[in-house]
C-alpha cells in the first residue's frame, strides 16, 4: 500500500485534526502518501474529485495542527446510498483513478454505513469521532435487543442486559466527547453565578441527539438536575424536585438533553422534526417546550410567594450551549487519543481490514488500550446500525444525577483530561493584542492553495 485517501465526515467535532495528524504521522514512518479528501463524501460525489496531498515527501503539511479544532479537509452530511450502485461505482472509479488502494473515514455511524459499500473494493477502515459519544456498544450482545417491525420498519427495542460491566464496553469514548463536556460544564458554572444572583431557574441545553452521554458528562458543573432521553420526562417529580431546591437556595440549574421525550416518547419541542441529508432528526427547543411546562406547572403564584419574581415566566431562563460544543481547540484527552486512533487506522489498513473500526478500549485492570473491530459488531439482525444510546443504569432517575456506575463510567476519561498546555494556551493567547489589529486568517485560504482536482471523463 502506497496511497491511502482520508476523509472526515458528519458533523465536526474539536478533535478531527488530532485524529489527521495520527494518520500522516504513522503514514510517514510507513512511507505511504496521504491523499485528504475534501468535505467528506462530497468530495467522491463531484466530478472534478477535490483532493490535496496531506504529506508531501512524507512530512505533514503545517496546515495540520493537532491542537486546532475542526478539520482543514472540511466536513459534510454528505449523504451515500449504499444500496445505489451507480453511486458506489461512481465513487470507486474516482478513488482508483486517485490510484489510492485504501480509504480511512474519518465519521462516525452514517459515515459507516457508506464505508461498507466501499469496503468491497479496497481495504476501508473507521476513525470515529463524535461528541455525542454514540458510536460503540455497551455490551457486546447489545443489537440482538432490537427487533424490526417487518410492516412499517419501525424499530423497538427490549433492554434485556440491566446491569452492565463498564470492561465489556465497546468503543469505551471517542474523540470529541471529552472536549464537549469540557465546554457543557464551564456553560453551566458560569449560567449557574447568573441563576444564583438573579434568583433564577436556568434550564441549559446540551447536544446529543438520543444520546444522554452528554448531558451526563456535563454533570461535572454541578447542575442540580440532569434530564437525558433514555428516561422520559417525569414532570411531576421534577417540578416537586425544583421546588425543593428553589425553596432552599433560591436558584435551580438544569441540563437537558436535547432529544429528551415525554411519556408517550415523544420528543420534547419537535413538533415537526426536520431531517438533515443524512436522515438524521434535527432537534430544536428542548429547553424552550420545558420552560413551558415548568411556567405552567410552577406557576406564578409560586415566584411571588417567595418575593423573587412577578411571573414564571420573569424565573425561568433557557440557554443552549449549542455549537461551542463542537468547536475550538480539543483537550488533551481528545487530542492524544484521537491521534492513536488515527495511527491504528493506518495499521489496520496494513493488516487487509475492510469495513475495520480502530476502537478505544477500557479496563479497569489496564486503563485505555487501542483494538480493532469489524464493522458488522454494531448491526443489528437486519443490518442496522444504531446510535449507542447512554446505558440507562448510568442514571439515578430519583436523584437526576449520575447513578454510582455512572460516575465509575465518567472517571477514567475526566480525571486526566485536561493537559497544561490547554490552560497555558488560554492564558497566554486569548488576550493577545495582535487579535485587535489582524482579522481572522482562515485555514480555508491555505487549504484551496494546495488543492487538486481530478477531472473525470
Ligand atoms: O451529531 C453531532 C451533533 O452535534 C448533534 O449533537 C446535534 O444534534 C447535531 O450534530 C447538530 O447538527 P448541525 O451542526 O447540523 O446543526
Amino acid at each position: 500500500m502506497n496511497r491511502i485517501g482520508v476523509l472526515t465526515a458528519g458533523g465536526d467535532t474539536p478533535a478531527l485534526n488530532a485524529t489527521l495528524h495520527g494518520v500522516v504521522a504513522r503514514a510517514n514512518e510507513l512511507r505511504i502518501e496521504v491523499f485528504g479528501l475534501l468535505k467528506g463524501y462530497h468530495s467522491l460525489l463531484t466530478n472534478p474529485v477535490p483532493y490535496l496531498r496531506l504529506n508531501p515527501l512524507f512530512q505533514p503539511i503545517p496546515e495540520l495542527d493537532p491542537t486546532y479544532g475542526g478539520s482543514i479537509l472540511g466536513s459534510s452530511r454528505a449523504y451515500v446510498d449504499s444500496n445505489d450502485q451507480n453511486v458506489v461505482d461512481g465513487i470507486v472509479e474516482r478513488l482508483e483513478k486517485l490510484s489510492v488502494n485504501g480509504l480511512i473515514c474519518i465519521g462516525g455511524d452514517g459515515t459507516l454505513n457508506a464505508m461498507a459499500a466501499l469496503a468491497e473494493h479496497f481495504p476501508t477502515v473507521l476513525a470515529p469521532k463524535t461528541i455525542d459519544n454514540d458510536l460503540g456498544l455497551n455490551y457486546r450482545s447489545e443489537p440482538t435487543e432490537w427487533k424490526k417491525n417487518q410492516q412499517n420498519g419501525a424499530y423497538s427495542r427490549t433492554r434485556i442486559v440491566n446491569h452492565m460491566n463498564l470492561d465489556d464496553m465497546i468503543n469505551y469514548v471517542t474523540p470529541g466527547y471529552a472536549t464537549a463536556v469540557f465546554v457543557s460544564a464551564q456553560g453551566v458554572q458560569r449560567i449557574r453565578t447568573t441563576a444564583e444572583s438573579h434568583r433564577r431557574v436556568a434550564i441549559i441545553e446540551v447536544m446529543g441527539r438520543q444520546s444522554g452521554y452528554l448531558a451526563l458528562g456535563s454533570a461535572y458543573g454541578q447542575p442540580d438536575l440532569i434530564l437525558v432521553p433514555e428516561h422520559p420526562l417525569r414532570q411531576e417529580a421534577l417540578v416537586q424536585k425544583i421546588k425543593d431546591i428553589y425553596d432552599v437556595q433560591k436558584n435551580v440549574v438544569i441540563v437537558i438533553s436535547e432529544g429528551i421525550v415525554d411519556d408517550a416518547g415523544t420528543i420534547l419541542g419537535n413538533m415537526n422534526p426536520t431531517k438533515d441529508p443524512s436522515g438524521n432528526i434535527v432537534y430544536n427547543g428542548a429547553a424552550e417546550s420545558l420552560k413551558q411546562i415548568l411556567v405552567r406547572d410552577l406557576g406564578d403564584e409560586y415566584f411571588i410567594n417567595q418575593r423573587e419574581h412577578d411571573s414564571a415566566s420573569d424565573a425561568i431562563f433557557t440557554r443552549k450551549v449549542g455549537h461551542t460544543q463542537r468547536g475550538g481547540r480539543p483537550i488533551l484527552f481528545d487530542r492524544f487519543y484521537a491521534s492513536q486512533l488515527g495511527g491504528k487506522s493506518i495499521d489496520m489498513l496494513l493488516e487487509g481490514w475492510r469495513n475495520g473500526i480502530a476502537v478505544l478500549q477500557h479496563t479497569s485492570e489496564e486503563g485505555f488500550a487501542l483494538d480493532s473491530i469489524d464493522a458488522n459488531m454494531l448491526r443489528d439482525p437486519w443490518g442496522e446500525i444504531h446510535p449507542r444510546y447512554m446505558h440507562a443504569s448510568f442514571y439515578d432517575v430519583g436523584r437526576f444525577q449520575p447513578s454510582e456506575i455512572g460516575i465509575q463510567y465518567l472517571k477514567p476519561i475526566f480525571s486526566n483530561a485536561i493537559g497544561a498546555d490547554d490552560v497555558e494556551t488560554i492564558r497566554s493567547q486569548l488576550f493577545d493584542s495582535s487579535h485587535l489589529t489582524q482579522p481572522y486568517s482562515s485555514v480555508n485560504v491555505d487549504i484551496r492553495k494546495r488543492t487538486h482536482y481530478l477531472e473525470l471523463p
